[in-house]
């Protein structure tokens, strides 16, 4: 073997990152952006939204960090067919509550119960390649991301989108109670210490207050294939 050769650069899996705020919609066109490529996908924030489930099944409280963590880091989740299974239940539609995304957004500004998630998100880095949709994908999870996308939408835009999503899946909602919560939800995503929601530097921004689910899924794409260009 010549003792000069470099050793052979292990490429790791392209990734893209779509970050945003919650019912933004970057989980519907991060999926798409998926589908289109091949790619794996996947719901940062599930993993937030089964932790809290578990913590509540469990009565583990908000103030027990350690416990919280270890929860975390020995969550048992697994995501098949677009459904998400806790310890093998399908749990896809419980953590989809208001209340359950409520407690994710506050047991998600621990660092504990972040650093507990991060070997497991880093996992699903898999060829041909990876969707990512959370708060931190292009900030923390995979800084070295392709592609890095903050998708947003107005405010009103996104309550409107939730509205109809809780309406669909049976549950009960309020206009003025959700977007309330989303004002609170966005400024505690926002102001946290740990992974703070936020368009990095490099982040395309993708606003779709007036956009198409197609429209922004076919941007992201364009945005991604004139990387090989
Ligand atoms: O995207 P979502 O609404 O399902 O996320 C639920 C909560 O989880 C969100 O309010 C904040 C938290 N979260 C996070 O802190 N970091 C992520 N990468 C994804 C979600």
């Amino acid at each position: 073997m010549n003792s000069n050769s470099s050793a052979p650069s292990i490429s790791l899996p392209p990734v893209i990152a779509i970050d945003g705020p919650t019912a933004s919609g970057k989980g519907t066109v991060a999926i798409e952006v998926a589908q289109a490529l091949g790619f794996h996908y996947l719901d940062s924030g599930a993993l937030y939204r089964l932790v809290a489930l578990a913590s509540q099944q469990q009565k583990i409280q908000l103030d027990d960090v350690l416990s919280l963590a270890k929860l975390a880091a020995q969550l048992k989740a697994s995501f098949a067919n677009g459904r998400v299974y806790l310890n093998g239940e399908d749990v896809g539609d419980s953590i989809r509550s208001e209340a359950i995304g409520l407690l994710a957004s506050k047991l998600a500004v621990l660092a504990e119960v972040r650093r507990s998630l991060i070997g497991l998100q880093r996992s699903f880095r898999q060829n041909p390649g990876l969707v990512a949709d959370g708060r931190d994908m292009a900030s923390v999870i995979f800084p070295d991301a392709s592609l890095k996308v903050f998708l947003t939408a107005s405010t009103e835009a996104r309550a409107e989108r939730r509205y109809k999503q809780l309406i669909a899946k049976g549950f009960s909602a309020n206009m003025t109670v959700l977007l309330q919560d989303l004002r609170d939800r966005d400024e505690r995503d926002m102001s946290r210490q740990n992974a703070p929601l936020q368009q990095v530097e490099g982040a395309l921004l993708l606003d779709t207050s007036q956009l198409t689910v197609d429209q922004a899924v076919q941007q992201v794409l364009n945005w991604y294939s004139a990387l090989s260009q």
